[in-house]
């Protein structure tokens, strides 16, 4: 009778099957279960005779040109299995960054970004939103998602500050709901801190980056976070708190600092308080060579680095291309006992808890029937609600009592300009199909010109020019005027920036067109921008669209009077950089529009003046 591995068992306890397999592995293969290596890298030996542990892709690393769901699949099933061939048939995670819906795969639907989300503060919203991400991402083969980054963005000059809800601790707390969304509910009294994953149409996650990567001086991408541990916990630390207690399976640790000490080779912060204190008992992955980031301040050696950051309690590494040189280092580090076999086994028990609780060893491979669940209507509309619900009106009229908004679809001509009217990359924004976003038709969607053409009636002529002629300017039978700009997509440090001005020539633009014609400003951008008052002053209105994805019918939903608005500022809309950093709550604080601030239409008076 072949001996049943306990392992294999899928009625057995988990905590039995982690014991049974660690128990069966040699020390290669437990260090191997430690290394997240990318696709391009992921050969046949990695994955059958070294038995890694994960693949990822970098943003923008995909099987081919317009990858849709299926050639991803394909793509990671044969990974998988190679890995089920490996001596124990321990299966891969694949892990992406799916962070405003599955935007690595062309067709997906692409949700509006974190900050739009935190305008919203709907918690069901993002909880949905979570669960439409983890049926695309599951239909693209992948098991893991990094996201949600519950990063608290306390500097708009961060490059990363779409991604995040808000300036509020208070609000981003609210939005970790997407990892319930994500993972599945844990049932009533499930273990705080213990992974959970209810099934294949749900996907493991990743709360990000661990800790204080919001707060950096200057906002600083991969800088340091000057703070007492107080504030530190209270600012930045809470919203882990609710992902631990909904079960997350990972945390990934920040490139940031605080107060000097790199993230990722903290002890006290990544072991003794995220895992001891907090009683986290998924599994702690570095970011993106997030090892030679640690030696780059010092030139220190990747040896000492590995060294560093395993000890801290970093347990998987996202190398992602130098696998066999960081496996030949941590290897050295255990035979001369510098990394204690504990503190592997510890990790390895940890990856092999999320591979069990996620059901990786029952259903390793993509189930095919999710593949129409990619960029559905059922979705689509999700992400157009999402959209509706995070726009924010902050001017709306000249004079109050002739309120601009809602636009009147019956006009007789309209021109609408501006380099983000018609750019589906533009209003997607970073993380959409590459790593720091394109601009032009780069997935399916709906840009704002789509919609705008859409919404008004047959006798409506629409005139679309990104930069206005000036006869154009000069005709006297323009109803009105919509003017997009903003913000071209860029990611982490591409995304930094002291200036903050409207980019692109988009204020001559606005300027020009609101010199002669009732204009609406639409800006589609990351963060609040510098808005002078001899520009505000000439728009009739303007409306914070921030980065709405792929569903444009979600602004002129609401611009068009169908719905209204609701969104709130989820972060404080500066006069001038010079005042940054300045969040709610602190002295001397006197933003153009305070964290909050949202108006609404008010249909009764509505006259175009
Ligand atoms: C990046 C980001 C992180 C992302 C990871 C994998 O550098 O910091 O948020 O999940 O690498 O792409």
């Amino acid at each position: 009778m072949e001996e049943t591995f306990i392992y294999r068992n899928p009625n057995a306890a988990i905590e039995d099957r982690i014991k049974d397999l660690l128990s069966r592995m040699t020390l290669q293969e437990k260090l191997a279960q430690m290394t997240q290596i990318e696709r391009t890298v992921a050969s046949p030996s990695a994955i059958k005779d070294l038995a890694i542990g994960s693949v990822l892709n970098a943003g923008g690393s995909a099987p081919c040109d317009k990858a849709v769901s299926s050639d991803w699949a394909d793509m990671i099933d044969n990974f998988q299995k190679l890995a089920l061939e490996s001596r124990l048939g321990i299966p891969i995670i694949y892990g992406l960054d799916a962070v405003h819906g599955n935007n690595n795969v062309y067709g997906a639907t692409i949700f509006p970004h974190n900050v739009n989300l935190g305008a919203t503060r709907d918690a069901d919203l993002a909880y949905r939103i979570g669960a439409a991400t983890a049926l695309e991402v599951r239909a693209s083969g992948a098991h893991y998602t990094f996201a949600p980054c519950v990063a608290v963005c306390r500097d708009p000059r961060w490059g990363r500050c779409y991604e995040c809800y808000s300036e509020a601790t208070e609000i981003v707390r609210k939005m970790t709901s997407i990892v319930s969304g994500l993972q599945g509910d844990p049932p009533k009294g499930h273990p705080n801190g213990y992974p959970f994953l209810k099934g294949r149409k749900n996907v493991i996650a990743c709360a990000k980056h661990f800790v204080g990567d919001g707060g950096t001086h200057k906002g600083i991408n991969e800088g340091n976070t000057i703070s007492s541990y107080e504030d530190l916990e209270r600012i930045h630390m809470a919203p882990y708190l609710d992902c631990i207690s909904q079960g997350v399976c990972t945390v990934m640790a920040s490139y940031s600092s605080w107060n000097g000490r790199q993230l990722h080779a903290d002890r006290f912060l990544l072991t003794e308080i995220l895992k001891d204190k907090l009683g986290f008992k998924g599994f702690v992955i570095s970011d993106w060579e997030g090892i030679d980031r640690l030696c780059k301040p010092q030139g220190s050696d990747f040896r000492f680095c590995i060294l560093a950051a395993v000890k801290a309690g970093v347990d998987m590494v996202m190398v992602p291309f130098k696998y066999e040189k960081y496996l030949e280092d941590l290897t050295y580090l255990v035979e001369s006992k510098e990394i204690p076999l504990s503190r592997i086994d510890d990790a390895v028990e940890r990856i092999l808890r999320v591979k069990f609780v996620a059901g990786l060893f029952e259903h390793p491979y993509t189930d095919r029937s999710l593949l129409d669940k990619v960029g559905c209507k059922l979705h689509r509309d999700l992400a157009r609600e999402a959209v509706r619900k995070s726009l924010v009106l902050l001017k709306n009229g000249k004079d109050p009592r002739y309120p601009f908004l809602p636009l009147d679809r019956k006009a007789k001509k309209v021109l609408v300009a501006g380099i983000h009217a018609d750019n589906l990359g533009y209003q997607c924004g970073g993380w959409t199909i590459t790593w720091d976003g394109l601009g032009g038709r780069i997935t399916v969607g709906t840009t704002i010109l789509d919609a705008i053409k859409e919404v008004v009636g047959d006798n409506t002529q629409v005139i679309y020019e990104e930069f206005p002629s000036h006869e154009t300017l000069a005709r006297e039978d323009i109803d009105f005027a919509i003017v997009a700009a903003g913000e071209a997509p860029y990611a982490e440090f591409t995304g930094d920036n002291s200036v903050l001005n409207i980019p692109l020539n988009g204020a001559d633009v606005i300027s020009a067109v609101a010199d002669r014609i009732p204009t609406l400003v639409i800006l589609v951008s990351g963060r609040p921008l510098v808005l002078e008052p001899w520009l505000l002053d000439k728009m009739d209105a303007l409306v914070a669209a921030f980065l709405p994805g792929s569903e444009g019918e979600g602004v002129t939903d609401v611009l068009f009077g169908d719905f209204e608005f609701e969104g709130l500022l989820p972060v404080t809309w500066f006069k001038s950089v010079n005042q940054l950093p300045m969040t709610a709550g602190q002295n001397s604080y006197d933003p153009l529009f305070p964290l909050g601030y949202g108006l609404k239409t008010n249909k009764e008076k509505h006259v175009i003046s």
